[in-house]
């Protein structure tokens, strides 16, 4: 059985974790498939957007694989960190937007691996939490920093000092989630009608747009000053010169024609 799945639909790469059986844990052939797809996406000229979702009707992902890293070392345990660190922020990085579609639960690694997609979008029964202080740890997959910048200082030191997780109401009300949808049925329509409001727009803006929110949280950047750059690198685009040409000649812009 393929542990990720790929597939692609009208310019959308769906990218699947497919272990329903385990909750689709996070193990290290799931960490290095899910890159292998994640950059399959990335390289294919065809696609524009990513949803990254879970297999069955229980679980995004509820974490790290626990019987997996059982046993580790500290230095084990500080590699795995770091190997699904990267992972993540590639993935926060990437210059085409990524969306999670979350359906029952995103603990831990399940929780960290929706916080990198640029938005979320989750049923009403999808459950977010950081319950790795019951396992006497702490995230180790950018967690604690993601969380903090997504749901603020309090909340986000309740939910990881408590472990205890949070409903999809919840997740809404305090921005972790950008939309709830009633059923499962809806979820991937849902994140699909997003990421088709993005392809309307110049893709190089969109990605300006991604990056320069990120560069928000880098203390050594001037975000600023970025913002400035890449206003000033757009006016040089044939995006910029049809999307204003579009609205001057009162007509909607065509971006995807453009380079
Ligand atoms: N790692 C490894 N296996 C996991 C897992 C994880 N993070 N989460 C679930 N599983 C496995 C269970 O071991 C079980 O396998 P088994 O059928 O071979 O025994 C299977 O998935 C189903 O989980 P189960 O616990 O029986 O389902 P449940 O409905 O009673 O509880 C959860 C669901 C998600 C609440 C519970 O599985 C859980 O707490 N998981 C761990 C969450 C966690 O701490 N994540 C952070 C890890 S750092």
């Amino acid at each position: 059985m393929e542990i990720v799945l790929f597939s692609k639909e009208e310019g959308i790469a769906q990218i699947t974790i497919n272990r329903p059986d385990k909750m689709n844990a996070l193990n290290k052939a799931v960490l290095a498939e899910l890159d292998h797809c994640f950059q399959r996406a990335l390289n294919d000229s065809e696609v524009y957007g990513v949803m990254i979702t879970g297999a069955g009707d229980r679980a995004f992902v509820a974490g790290a694989d626990i019987s997996e890293f059982s046993h580790y070392s500290a230095e084990e345990a500080r590699s795995l960190s770091a190997f699904g660190q990267a992972l993540f922020r590639r993935i926060e990085e990437s210059p085409k937007p990524v969306v999670a579609a979350v359906h029952g639960f995103a603990l831990g690694g399940g929780c960290e691996l929706a916080m990198a997609c640029h938005l979320r979008i989750a049923t009403r029964a999808a459950r977010f939490g950081q319950p790795e202080v019951s396992l006497g740890l702490v995230p180790g997959y950018g967690g604690t920093q993601r969380l903090v910048q997504l749901v603020g200082k309090a909340k986000a030191l309740e939910m990881l000092c408590t472990g205890d997780p949070i409903d999809a109401g919840e997740a809404h009300r305090l921005g972790l989630a950008n939309h709830v949808v009633e059923e499962q049925s809806e979820l991937l329509p849902r994140a699909h009608a997003i990421l088709q409001r993005m392809f309307l727009r110049g893709s190089q803006a969109v990605a300006g747009c991604m990056s320069l929110v990120n560069d928000f949280f880098r203390p050594d950047v001037d975000g600023y000053a970025l913002e400035t750059d890449c206003f000033g690198r757009l006016f040089e685009t044939d995006e910029f010169r049809e999307g204003v040409g579009a609205f001057l000649e009162k007509r909607k812009p065509n971006f995807r024609h453009k380079s």
